[in-house]
């Protein structure tokens, strides 16, 4: 079997996506790989579009194929997706994804990969979720709580989102960085916020000039918003709760000199991460492995402020992350309910009197947004929310919400709540 050829690697991926594994761990092993880019595209594209390429493979297969033929399954709908989505050429396309069956060793099935993609597309009524590239679950819960711009959404889910960088303000302004990249024949569009950018097209992080000096990170806005919202005081004693892989901790070093950051995460495999990009980015981290829903790893001083940016479906962030629309069911939304209230729970002890809990998500559900807020408020007497006024998202009862937009940040939650 040869891992060289970039169509059989994508069969692979998506193949091991479809068993579970997520997309970015599944690509982990195609990094360095000379035709990562073409890699990516093909796995992303096809995750992305997941539910018609299916849909229409099932109807052509007379019979479907064997578990263990899973990777030709793949094979195909990576040789669809670039009849229907992509720019190569069709002969390309067809003659290259039939040499892949080959690299998967499965020589067998070059005949059924060439007539199945040779075959002319029959004009059928697409179901609802091959409209909308998104499990139905998904779609009838977005309706249900956007009646107004569901399918905006829905839409928007299935473009690519932009590359946004936030830059290093104790290195770089945003008018300098782009000056630089302007210089290297990068073009960038300018950011909402004071320190975002964003690339016009695309590229890996560590390719853009830089990079080895700390000057930005890879971050979107809506994600970076979190720290605004937050807003510690000067030298408050803050808690990210939730910090792995460490991106809002670093935010929030960069942005706040003089507080006393503690930072835990339940996944200390993780913290490697977060340990690389604080030596890159010149702020000292330490990511401690605990379990934020219990109070062992407590030493009893109360934080001013504490950020749970809580483990969340990401139904916010699917233009990033496809493998989502194919993971998830509604059986996650109820656990990850269970886990956000008992963090809130158990954290809200942790907060001084007159200090602030900043409670954001990646998520657009109310299930792990409003609905979690009002479950611990209905049981918490002394916290009250704050609403947070703002340009973008819009108010919901108890915080704010931004939904992805096409072009735009992705969707995420925030709710603040003061301790009386
Ligand atoms: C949305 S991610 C956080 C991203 C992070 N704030 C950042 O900006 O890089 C949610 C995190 O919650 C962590 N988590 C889940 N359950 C937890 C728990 N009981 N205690 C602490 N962390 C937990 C997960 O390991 C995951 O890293």
């Amino acid at each position: 079997m040869s891992l060289d050829d970039p169509r059989a690697a994508a069969a692979r991926t998506i193949r091991a996506v479809s068993a579970g594994e997520s997309l970015e761990r599944a690509l982990d092993a195609y990094r360095d790989h000379s035709e990562r880019a073409l890699i990516f595209e093909l796995s992303y594209g096809v995750l992305r579009h997941w539910f018609s390429l299916s849909e229409w493979l099932d109807s052509q297969l007379r019979k479907p194929l064997r578990k263990k033929d899973l990777d030709v399954y793949c094979l195909i709908l990576v040789g669809r997706y670039q009849l229907q989505n992509s720019s190569i050429a069709n002969y390309a396309a067809v003659n290259l994804t039939v040499e892949a069956a080959r690299h998967l060793d499965k020589s067998w099935a070059c005949g059924l990969v060439n007539s199945v993609l040779r075959t002319p597309k029959k004009s059928v009524q697409p179901s609802i979720e091959a409209r909308f590239e998104a499990p139905s679950w998904l779609i009838q819960s977005i309706q249900r709580h956007y009646p107004e711009s569901a399918e905006k959404i829905l839409q928007a889910n299935n473009t690519r989102a932009p590359m946004t960088l936030r830059v290093n303000r104790n290195r770089q302004t945003a008018e300098s960085l782009a000056h630089v990249l302007r210089n290297h024949g990068i073009a960038t569009v300018p950011g909402n916020l004071a320190n975002s950018l964003s690339l016009a097209t695309p590229q890996a992080a560590n390719t853009i000039p830089g990079y080895n000096e700390g000057w930005f990170t890879v971050q979107d806005e809506a994600s970076q918003r979190v720290i605004e919202v937050l807003a510690p005081q000067p030298s408050a004693r803050v808690l990210d709760a939730c910090a792995a892989p460490g991106i809002k901790a670093l935010q929030l070093l960069e942005a706040h000199r003089d507080i006393d950051l503690t930072a835990v995460d339940i996944d200390a495999t993780r913290s490697p991460f977060g340990e690389n990009e604080s030596l890159r980015l010149g702020r000292p981290l330490k990511l401690h492995a605990a379990d934020a829903t219990q109070q062992d790893w407590w030493n009893g001083v109360l934080f001013d402020s504490i950020l749970i940016d809580a483990p969340c479906t990401g139904t916010g962030t699917l233009r990033r992350k496809p493998d989502i629309k194919v993971h998830r069911t509604p059986e996650d939304v109820v656990l990850l309910q269970s886990g956000q209230r008992h963090l809130l729970c158990n954290l809200w002890r942790m907060l001084a009197s007159g200090g602030t809990l900043l409670y954001s998500t990646c998520s657009i559900l109310p299930d792990e947004n409003d609905s979690v807020i009002q479950h611990f408020l209905g049981q918490t007497a002394d916290a009250v929310t704050e609403p947070i006024s703002a340009n973008w998202g819009h108010a919901t009862r108890f915080g704010r919400q931004s939904l992805p937009e096409e072009g735009g940040a992705d969707g995420f939650f925030y709710s603040r709540i003061t301790k009386l």
